[in-house]
């Protein structure tokens, strides 16, 4: 390292607070701190600014509706379409001919659809959605990887009215059916197979394993060919192949439905503390308006720009900041199917390169990867066209934060760290990238019209330097409406702990631990329920748990995470073998392919860890906390307390003996 480079780096270390560059400042979509204010002052109008980013059917009438508590209302009596917000009314002003989606594939071909192009398969695949009978509220599923046919099925629900469920294609056959089932849902779309490191996988069988499990009647199946002659497979008889379908229905024109504000346009599934995925409802107004809004303020998108969110549109980051938010503001949007390590390290900086990538949003697990590769992979492309970084989904260490900062940003790139999560829509702490300094592994404070607090348990805000809870205790327009078919699991997931129903005081609760600074800048820690963030991806130690006991064999399981140099957190089980078993490397693989067979590899586990006994305290409930140090290779606190102390020994031996 050069001396120059060795002060760059010691001065960088230091450095604490960023001020947004001059440059960015000088063209940012926001830029007076009186927002702020604007929107405290005017509370719950100010949420007009989000709204008049869209073209209303029907002008609404209330803003917010609180009548009904915590089930609260946006843009009541408004009406729209999501699929028109996103493709026809930036035709209709003059700019079919942009392009909407730039998608890379993993074998390095492109596809390039205009806004105009983009509507009209959106229009065919509509027709043909119809045809197969689907009707308004039909919920269909979309098992789909990220190829361009599962944001134009998206597209094409919504332009219909019928709310899709898109599940991860990472999820296992269980998964789907599990999420079928629990939506009722009789449509699917989904793949032969997509390619991962140049290997086609096979994809279409995982889908009909998840059939056999779903246990209603599904009308139909339509399959995209993605893998041509790679895969040779049979269609059943309410199965249909995509492109031939659509054929049939080519140059449909579709009229986009008149939808309620408060209409249904998606469900998400995602983890909780229980073994049960919740199906989260996002509606048609408040979302599409708040994701337009953070992704016109936040992520600073303006209609010329080529924007790139590296996430898997089978998350939430994907619906919001790939699909939805930038295509309602008519941007060009890249899409890629792949991993970034394929062929090589350099793959999305060549990505950048080669589209003249302005805006680039990924997760902290990706940059601690690009990390640990060395910087000699971003040294050989020419990232001078980024303007704006972001990342989501887990906190950023500032260590992470500086070496985007420097080596992705060139120190000209303000970053924003985005806190939210598939409950909340969109973003909800970050800082504004044309206002706020910076200040690595610190989100920011909460966006404007966001109330986010950090309080302690009883609910009382925490002094400066202390930790503890984030509530929101006002609501926002990108809200989860319920969980799906399930108001009363709704209210007690999330508005249970801080509210005060007698007073009708309704104060949402994330489970995510919190400092604040004086400055009330946010530092997000981390869940504290039992939720993992493993790179980035929301996984239920319960679920886990449930996977691993119902391996024959198992007794006893808990799964706790152990921190993780890239991934953030790792999975760990302790099991117990029953009686007769043997905890070894064949009950270790049944374990471990429990889970893939129930969540998928990206529940894998880092260690199985086979013992007698859990440690417990004296009224038999499972020290998790120990159990997590052991995984984290942390000092252990005194474990006297404990009904069998010694067994934390053997298992600590045991895990840094691996
Ligand atoms: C975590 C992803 C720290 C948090 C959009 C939250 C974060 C969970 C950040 C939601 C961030 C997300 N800093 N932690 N910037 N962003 N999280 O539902 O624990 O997949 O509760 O939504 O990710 O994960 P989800």
């Amino acid at each position: 390292m050069s001396q120059d480079n060795a002060d760059l780096e010691a001065r960088l270390e230091e450095q604490e607070a960023f001020e947004p560059p001059e440059s960015f400042v000088e063209q940012a979509n926001v830029t007076d701190p009186g927002v702020y204010d604007e929107f405290e002052e005017n509370w719950p109008e100010c949420w007009e600014r989000a709204a008049d980013l869209l073209s209303w059917d029907e002008a609404y009438d209330t803003v917010l509706e609180d009548g009904n508590a915590p089930f609260y209302e946006w843009f009541t009596g408004g009406e729209l379409n999501a699929s028109y917000n996103c493709l026809d009314r930036h035709v209709e002003d003059g700019a079919g001919d942009s392009v909407a989606i730039e998608w890379e594939g993993e074998l390095g071909e492109t596809r390039t659809y205009t806004y105009e192009e983009l509507l009209d398969e959106v229009e065919d695949f509509a027709a043909t959605l119809r045809d197969l009978g689907v009707e308004e509220d039909d919920v269909v599923t979309l098992y789909m990887p990220m190829i361009p046919e599962l944001p134009i099925a998206m597209l094409a629900c919504a332009r219909i009215g019928a709310p899709h469920s898109v599940v991860f294609a990472g999820f296992s056959a269980d998964a789907l059916a599990t999420r079928m089932n629990s939506a009722d849902s009789e449509y699917l779309v989904t793949c032969d197979g997509y390619y991962r490191r140049g290997d086609a996988l096979d994809h279409i069988s995982k889908a009909n394993e998840g059939l056999e499990g779903v246990e209603h009647e599904v009308s139909d199946v339509v399959v995209v060919d993605r893998l041509g002659d790679d895969l040779e497979h049979d269609l059943a008889d309410n199965q249909h192949d995509y492109d031939e379908l659509v054929a049939d229905h080519e140059g449909s024109s579709v009229e986009p439905v008149s939808r309620d504000a408060e209409d249904m346009l998606f469900l998400m599934y995602t983890s909780g503390t229980t073994g049960k995925p919740k199906g989260v409802k996002h509606t048609t107004g408040g979302y599409l308006a708040y994701t337009a809004w953070t992704s016109h303020a936040v992520l600073d998108i303006e209609a010329d720009d080529t924007y790139w969110c590296s996430a898997d549109i089978g998350w939430i980051t994907g619906h919001s900041y790939i699909v939805y938010g930038p295509l309602a503001l008519g941007t060009t949007s890249v899409m890629y199917e792949g991993t970034p390590d394929y062929p090589d390290k350099d793959r999305l900086w060549e990505i950048v390169e080669k589209n003249e990538v302005d805006i680039f949003y990924t997760a902290p697990t990706a940059i601690r990867a690009f990390m640990k590769w060395g910087e000699e992979y971003t040294q050989n492309h020419d990232l001078s066209s980024l303007r704006l970084l972001g990342t989501v989904g887990e906190p950023i260490n500032p260590r992470a934060w500086k070496w985007y900062y420097k080596h992705i940003g060139n120190e000209e790139c303000p970053i924003v760290d985005t806190w939210w999560q598939t409950e909340t829509g969109g973003m909800m702490i970050t800082t504004l990238p044309g206002i706020n300094t910076m200040k690595p592994g610190s989100a920011g404070p909460p966006l404007p019209g966001i109330d986010a607090r950090v309080v302690n348990a009883q609910g009382e805000e925490v002094d400066a330097g202390q930790a503890g809870y984030v509530t929101v205790n006002n609501p926002w327009p990108g809200m989860l409406r319920t969980l799906y078919n399930n108001d009363d699991r709704f209210i007690e997931e999330y508005w249970s702990e801080y509210s005060d129903e007698e007073a009708d005081e309704w104060v949402y609760f994330p489970e995510d631990g919190a400092k604040i600074d004086d400055d009330g800048f946010i530092t997000v820690l981390g869940r504290v329920d039992d939720v993992l963030n493993v790179s980035g991806h929301r996984l239920g130690t319960m679920e886990i748990e449930s996977a691993v006991v119902g391996v024959e064999g198992i007794a006893e399981a808990a799964v706790v995470g152990g921190d993780h140099e890239v991934k953030g957190e790792a999975v760990y089980v302790y099991a117990i073998p029953e009686d007769g078993y043997e905890g070894n490397e064949e009950l270790e693989e049944q374990a471990v392919e429990g889970i893939l067979d129930s969540i998928g590899p990206i529940a894998k586990p880092e260690e199985v860890i086979f013992t007698p006994e859990l440690p417990k305290t004296r009224s038999g409930k499972i020290m998790r906390r120990l159990l997590e140090d052991i995984a984290s290779g942390n000092e252990l606190g005194n474990t006297s307390t404990l009904r069998n102390p010694d067994v934390v020994d053997d298992i600590a031996e045991q895990v840094a003996g691996e």
